[in-house]
């Protein structure tokens, strides 16, 4: 048993910190014969173990380098791979220094706030949002003014009264963060008539902003929509854009990279050095292989492929069985829907769910401020198996019966 009073000797970060809402569900989720739509998960049925096997045969061609430090900034030959790859996404080729490999684009966030926030500074959030980012955020004491979200993403138009009323209220607003594509939870896509919108207020008001597009590859059908950062033609340096193997390969790399203002990412990459020297040599050097043998352009189109049917299943599933006040849009790409079964507290569904063996994460989780999302709920349709998808949407729908 600990003799040490903690409470006396925390930091003030550490006892105000909360556990991530949805690490904290995910044990319900553990539950032999639970059918979980709720962590955004990759199907580990498709990662792609042979190519990697294959891949980390640059080990015994280069073991002795990738085995050492590494530049914090990151693995060169990954960066090149990842600026000519990402080229027609960005507009143009990045530059090596306007480039970091981050440890998921987790770390790039709090990176980000670690060179932008001060205690008290605030970020302007979607209304959803991906909680690991207000996580992060807060890590950082950063607080928050949300926009609300629909069917197109940002309701940008509402964007200037937000930064006007927040100004006015004291807010020092450093910057917009935004899930340009597929949107975690809402699924949206920020149009391009937006995007363009959006770059523009930003200048007016003068503030940066974080667009974070991992799931931006994911696309099951319509068009592209160009990203905000090719679309500042004037390399104003505001645009900020972080993106991941996570989604488009496998979580367990834990290789990202954020792009942005050489100014900007030399300071991330200093506090970094103080934070863990550089992203794992080796997991970045597997990840190169991996992409130069040509195994991500083959990878991609089997995912999204796969993803697709599997998009396609649950939406068949819910018109079927969900009750017909149930809301949600099938979204044109990502991992997840965004439900709203209007008057159903999804707190309260959630144990009533997990009882019929189902889970999801609750609406509320993907709010900066409390009270807010209470009937919405997130499903991911990319872990859960074919067969299980039906089932899974047969038991949300029994469960939201019998509350
Ligand atoms: C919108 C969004 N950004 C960032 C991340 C973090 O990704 P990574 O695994 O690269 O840290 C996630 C993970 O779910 C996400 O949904």
């Amino acid at each position: 048993m600990s003799t040490v009073n903690w409470e006396t000797r925390l930091s003030e970060a550490a006892l105000s910190v909360k556990p991530s809402p949805i690490r904290a569900l995910l044990k319900y989720t553990k539950t032999p014969g639970v059918i979980s739509f709720a962590g955004g998960n990759p199907d580990p049925a498709v990662f792609p173990v042979a190519e990697f096997a294959e891949a980390a045969q640059i080990l015994s061609r280069e073991g002795r380098d990738v085995l050492q430090y590494g530049a914090t900034n990151g693995y060169e030959p990954l960066k090149d791979y990842v600026a000519k790859w990402m080229a027609p996404r960005m507009g143009r080729e990045t530059a090596p220094d306007e480039m970091l490999i981050t440890t998921g684009s987790q770390e790039g966030m709090d990176l980000l706030c670690a060179v932008l926030i001060n205690e008290g500074d605030t970020i302007i959030v979607e209304g959803p949002t991906y909680p690991g980012a207000l996580h992060a955020m807060r890590n950082r004491g950063a607080r928050f003014l949300s926009v609300p979200c629909d069917k197109d993403g940002l309701r940008v138009d509402l964007l200037p009264s937000v930064i006007e009323e927040g100004r006015k209220n004291g807010h020092n607003i450093k910057f917009i963060y935004t899930i340009v594509n597929f949107q975690n939870p809402s699924g949206a896509t920020l149009t391009a008539e937006r995007r363009a919108e959006l770059l523009k207020i930003a200048e007016k008001y003068d503030l940066v902003i974080f667009e974070d597009d991992p799931y931006g590859h994911l696309r099951y059908e319509g068009a592209d929509v160009p990203t905000i950062f090719s679309m500042d033609k004037e390399r104003s340096g505001r645009v900020v854009y972080a993106c991941s193997f996570s989604k488009i390969l496998a979580p367990g790399t834990r290789v990202a990279w954020i792009a942005g203002d050489k100014e900007l990412i030399n300071k991330m990459v200093m506090i970094k050095q103080g934070t863990n020297l550089c992203t794992s040599v080796v997991a970045q050097a597997l990840v190169y292989e991996y992409c130069r043998l040509g195994h991500l352009d083959g990878f991609l189109p089997k995912i999204i492929s796969h993803y697709a049917k599997k998009r396609d299943a649950m939406d068949a599933a819910f018109r079927k069985h969900l009750p017909r006040n149930a809301v949600f849009h099938r979204p044109e790409g990502g991992f997840f829907f965004w439900i709203q079964v209007p008057g159903v507290d999804s707190t309260q569904l959630f144990m009533k769910a997990i009882e019929h063996g189902v889970a999801f994460v609750t609406g509320p989780s993907f709010y900066a401020e409390p009270g807010m999302g209470t009937d919405f709920m997130r499903t991911c349709f990319t872990f859960a198996q074919p067969e299980e998808i039906e089932e899974g949407a047969k038991r949300l729908a029994a469960a939201i019966k019998e509350l």
